[in-house]
């Protein structure tokens, strides 16, 4: 294969900015089911090698649980291979991971991937596990490699050595500032109504459809009025300049057995979007949350609804399991991903 010479002042390591699309061709030589990548890819960080012109390198990581994070795709171009991308790609990864607070890294690869082996030793990992015959277990067509047949997996682990100060400093916006967040009154019914409606429209991140919302002010006034009364249940409110831009709804559990969880809605007007709402509704309500000795958190997010998973995830929420295609949504299925977060952990 033909290989080039890349100039290496000008490759930088950076994470995918939003919006960006993913390399599909090279996440397809780290792994060739397409589908089994767009499962992932949502819940993934990705971190590309860009040479300027185009995208040489891709690494994306999954947060399994707290502070452990998985390698799902690393790739390199094959003209590139061997030239040193994939070790700076990956240390920018760990890098950035170790800074975030991350406590182990682990990936996962074949018995016959000799030069991986090698290479994530050379970054610190170490072979902790053997998953015999996984490959010849989920794979139909037998897999060679260097002359080997691959048939088992090997885990490799890496720890992280340092202390890790995760927190982020809040500092507000002038804009942040001037939203405040309080708790939905009876008079809120009508424009809290109104304002769920034009959501529906501007968004398919909500559960309906537009014009689907069946609910009427009235109805609205009597879930408020619920929620007030309730020891386990609150409704909160972004207000800017006199108007509803955001809404988390929080409700507990109505039976012995649940009552300690809570189920969470939120949506913030799309003018309004990416700058700090939910991430303010979330945290008032997490404080009263814990004042009222809630434990768990629970919600759904479509899959494809990255901003959603990122603020989710960063605010200590973890995936609990997918539910697969349980929306059509615009003629496509979506896979619903259940997220939690335990808040005495
Ligand atoms: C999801 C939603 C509630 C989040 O509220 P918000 O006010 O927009 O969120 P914030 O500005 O507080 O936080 C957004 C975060 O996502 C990040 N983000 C934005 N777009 C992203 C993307 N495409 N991929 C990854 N992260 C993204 C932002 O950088 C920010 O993270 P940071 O604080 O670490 O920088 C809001 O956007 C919304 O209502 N969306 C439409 C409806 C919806 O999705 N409701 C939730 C259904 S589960």
């Amino acid at each position: 294969m033909e290989s080039s010479n890349y100039n290496e002042a000008r490759v930088i390591i950076r994470a995918r900015n939003e919006h960006e699309a993913l390399p599909m061709p090279l996440l397809l030589l780290a792994d060739p089911d397409a589908v089994v990548i767009e499962r992932y890819a949502a819940l993934c960080r990705w971190w590309f090698a860009d040479d300027g012109n185009e995208i040489i390198g891709v690494c994306g990581a999954l947060e399994r649980s707290s502070g452990a994070w998985e390698i799902m795709n690393m790739a390199v171009l094959p003209r590139y291979e061997g030239q040193g991308i994939g070790s700076r790609l990956m240390k920018g990864v760990l890098a950035d991971l170790d800074d975030e607070g991350a406590l182990e890294v682990v990936v996962c690869t074949g018995n016959s991937s000799l030069s991986a082996l090698a290479f994530y030793q050379k970054q610190g990992f170490r072979m902790e596990a053997i998953e015999l015959d996984y490959f010849t277990r989920h794979y139909a067509e037998p897999i060679i490699e260097n002359g080997i047949p691959c048939r088992d997996q090997i885990i490799l682990r890496r720890r992280q050595m340092g202390t890790h100060t995760p927190k982020r400093p809040i500092i507000l916006s002038h804009f942040q500032a001037s939203v405040s967040v309080r708790i939905a009154q009876i008079r809120d019914a009508g424009p809290l109504i109104r304002m769920k409606r034009r959501l529906d429209e501007q968004t398919t991140f909500m559960l309906l459809e537009p014009g689907e919302r069946m609910m009427g002010e009235s109805e609205q006034r009597d879930v408020i009025r619920y929620a007030l009364r309730s020891a386990n249940s609150n409704i909160f409110l972004a207000e800017y300049s006199g108007q509803i831009i955001g809404y988390l709804e929080a409700m507990g559990g109505k039976v012995m057995r649940n009552r300690h969880s809570v189920y969470i809605v939120v949506g913030v007007l799309q003018e309004y979007a990416n700058r700090g709402i939910g991430r303010r509704l979330f945290q008032t309500m997490m404080h009263w949350a814990e004042d009222r000795g809630v434990q768990r958190l629970e919600l759904t997010v479509q899959s494809t609804n990255e901003r959603g998973i990122h603020l989710y995830r960063s605010l200590g929420f973890h995936i609990e399991g997918i539910q697969k295609q349980a929306l059509i949504v615009d003629g496509n299925y979506v896979d619903l991903i259940q997220m939690s977060l335990l808040l005495s952990e």
